[in-house]
């Protein structure tokens, strides 16, 4: 059991990090640097760790996500999650000043705020007694998908509101409306993790913000570098609570949520119109995608006047920027080989200037996106930076096509090594099959050998060419092997940087295993996933024939990385790649004798458990987890071979059933005991 003096250290560390939080993600003004941080925050994650029974869904730890879905529920909206209304232009803008001053027949000039339009994705979040308790999609605009789990990860969400310093007490219930999105730094990180990992990469922010709000699996939710800004607090006009808009903002600022700080309240529409030309330009400067402004009747008295539409709410109107465009000709499509295989079609584009800078290529993502559009070699086309890092081709100018064009056609064979180029049923990415091809052995060196695995200065794209062409390395463990005469006969080598890259060889045979694990390459496990398995791993031999169900045990480790890496595992071709390196000399890490000590000390180990009723310490997913990283497994039904029963309130007919076969059960205080074995 954990003793006062550290259930009291447990909280005080909980405030100041939510504190931490609140000035950083709220105010936007850091109080201490990173480094500080993570050590409150490491030091509260292993209070947690050893004291199971300390544990609160509101803790600021409580964001690695965890829970996998077989889909999401449904969550009915109290309010409809309305759209907006778009004007492109000055005069569709003084329109909609006209029309509300013809609605509330009034004259102006009314007071507005005016908001930048984040492009991410609309949530609605609810807190219950100041925690979170729920969140959700749009949907369809009445119901939403609870995407509550992945949610929890967001960064600069709160966990728990803050209620300090309020004029009245924090209502029961809040639900505020928001928008999650991704930076556009934050994109660029994750897109080159991406890369590393083998994956697609995200078109734009949005994409990515959107694409993770919906996975099933948290931990990889987790692992993006999401945001939020909250815009809207239900029912904040009714009971005389609030009556402007702009005070509902400070609000939400005040209870720790995080709010754009470039609203204005702007006194008539000609403000407005000076705010959104102003942003126009100035939105480049921001390091998240604005896709307009959203002009909002700051009184909100005459909202409710103003009521809605099906789809709209008549008090607002979102002033939409204009994306910048050009016009060019595709001059051909490239079919580029990454890593794992995938062929990625790129535009060649005839030069052109865009936003600022000479566009030459465009991706086109995937051979159904080609379709779709219908782009082909030749075409005129538009190409739109809009939100995306590499420009797209929006749409083919059909009028200027050359009537002798031909449909493009995505090979079938790989471009690189003429081998069958195989795509799934119901996957949009074809695949090189053949694990030799050049291309694909190209690309893994150059990630073996990247800064982040296992660092080799000197061996570049240019030098990896150079060994692949000649026929030296086809495998990682085939550079350890070179000797310095070949290399030195090289094209552009010569003895002096033969031997340096010998040299730089030998040195990064000590890199260690997380390193090594993240430069195999292996699908999904980029370089925290590595850090951790191989925390608790050891040494990577100890991974040979590891199970999904044992990887997933690991806290921060989901399910389609844990799968990837058992494959990768359970292939005979990669355990005789890592004997070879082993071989060479290349360290695999240290003892594997942690997992072992952990397995052999605990009345978990080897164990099977079923659970039922409810916990009161841990949700059933949790208490799951507690076991497998103990080396317990844990089924869902109550059988001969089951050891354990573990029963929480309203224990039903899993209990019975026990009772019936003479299966041990044990009730919560038990298990905690036994946690703390
Ligand atoms: S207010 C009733 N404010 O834009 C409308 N929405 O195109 C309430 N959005 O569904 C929304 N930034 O997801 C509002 N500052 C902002 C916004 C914003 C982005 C999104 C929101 C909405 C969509 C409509």
């Amino acid at each position: 059991m954990a003793s006062i003096d550290t259930g009291q250290r447990v909280k005080k560390l909980r405030e100041q990090i939510r504190t931490l939080d609140y000035h950083y993600y709220v105010l936007d003004s850091p109080l201490v640097p990173d480094a500080q941080y993570d050590s409150l925050y490491a030091e509260l994650r292993e209070l947690e760790d050893r004291h199971p029974e300390l544990r609160s869904a509101d803790s600021p730890t409580r964001r690695i996500g965890g829970q996998v879905l077989e889909g999401f529920g449904q969550v009915p909206h109290s309010e409809p999650m309305l759209s907006l209304d778009n004007s492109y232009n000055e005069d569709e803008l003084l329109e909609f000043d006209r029309r509300v001053a013809r609605a509330l027949e009034a004259e102006g000039p009314f007071d507005y705020v005016a908001e930048l339009k984040l492009d991410g994705l609309g949530v609605s979040l609810r807190y219950v007694n100041g925690s979170f308790a729920q969140g959700a999609t749009r949907g369809d605009g009445k119901t939403g998908e609870d995407i509550t789990a992945n949610l929890r990860t967001v960064r600069g969400l709160p966990l728990k509101l803050r209620s300090q310093g309020l004029d009245r007490p924090l209502p029961e219930v809040i639900e505020v409306r928001g928008e999650v999105y991704m930076t556009r730094s934050g994109l660029e990180q994750a897109n080159l993790q991406r890369e590393m990992a083998g994956e697609p990469l995200f078109a734009n922010p949005r994409n990515a913000a959107a694409g993770s709000l919906r996975l099933l699996d948290s931990t990889v939710t987790a692992g993006r570098p999401l945001r939020l800004f909250c815009y809207q607090l239900l029912g904040a006009g009714q009971n005389g609570f609030f009556a402007e808009h702009f005070a509902v903002l400070e609000y939400l600022k005040r209870v720790g949520l995080p709010v754009n700080p470039h609203a204005r309240l702007c006194h008539g529409i000609d403000e407005v119109l000076d705010f959104c030309h102003q942003w126009a330009d100035k939105r480049k400067s921001l390091d998240y995608d604005t896709d307009g402004v959203v002009v909002k009747l700051n009184d909100l008295a005459a909202r409710r006047e103003l009521g809605h539409t099906v789809k709209f709410p008549r008090w607002a109107m979102a002033f939409k920027f204009t994306a910048e465009r050009a016009r060019t000709r595709v001059s051909s499509i490239e079919i580029q080989v990454g890593r794992t295989g995938a062929l990625t079609p790129t535009a060649n584009l005839e030069p052109v200037q865009l936003a600022g800078t000479t566009v030459a290529r465009a991706s086109l993502h995937n051979e159904e996106e080609i379709e779709r559009k219908d782009i082909r070699e030749g075409d005129w086309v538009w190409i739109e930076k809009g939100g995306d890092i590499i420009p797209k081709v929006v749409e083919v100018d059909l009028e200027a096509r050359d009537k002798h064009c031909k449909k493009f056609e995505m090979p079938s064979t790989c471009p690189v090594c003429g081998a069958l180029a195989h795509k799934p049923e119901g996957e949009v990415i074809r695949r090189c099959t053949n694990a030799s091809c050049p291309a694909q052995v190209r690309e893994r060196l150059i990630h073996f050998a990247s800064r982040n695995a296992m660092d080799i200065r000197g061996l570049g794209p240019a030098v990896v060419d150079a060994l692949v062409e000649s026929g030296f390395v086809r495998t990682v463990d085939e550079l350890y092997r070179l000797e310095v005469e070949p290399v030195a006969a090289l094209e552009r080598m010569g003895e002096k940087s033969a031997r340096n890259l010998l040299e730089e060889l030998e040195q990064s045979k000590g890199r260690g295993a997380a390193r090594l694990l993240f430069g195999l390459g292996v699908r999904f496990v980029g370089q925290r996933a590595a850090e951790l398995i191989v925390d608790r791993y050891g040494n990577i031999r100890a991974l040979e024939g590891v199970s999904a169900g044992e990887l997933e045990a690991i806290e921060g480790i989901g399910p389609v990385i844990a799968r990837s890496l058992a494959a990768f595992m359970a292939e005979p071709r990669n355990r005789e790649l890592i004997g070879r390196l082993a071989v060479a000399g290349v360290d695999l890490g240290g003892q594997p004798a942690a997992r072992q000590e952990l397995l052999e000390n605990n009345p978990f180990n080897a164990k099977k458990f079923v659970l039922t009723g409810s916990l009161e310490f841990f949700s059933r997913a949790e208490a799951a987890e507690e076991i497998k990283k103990r080396g317990g497994k844990v089924s869902a039904a109550v059988s001969k071979k089951t050891d354990y029963v573990l029963c929480g309130r309203q224990a039903g007919s899993k209990l019975i059933k026990a009772k019936e076969l003479g299966v041990e059960t044990i009730d919560e205080a038990t298990f905690r005991s036994w946690l703390e074995q």
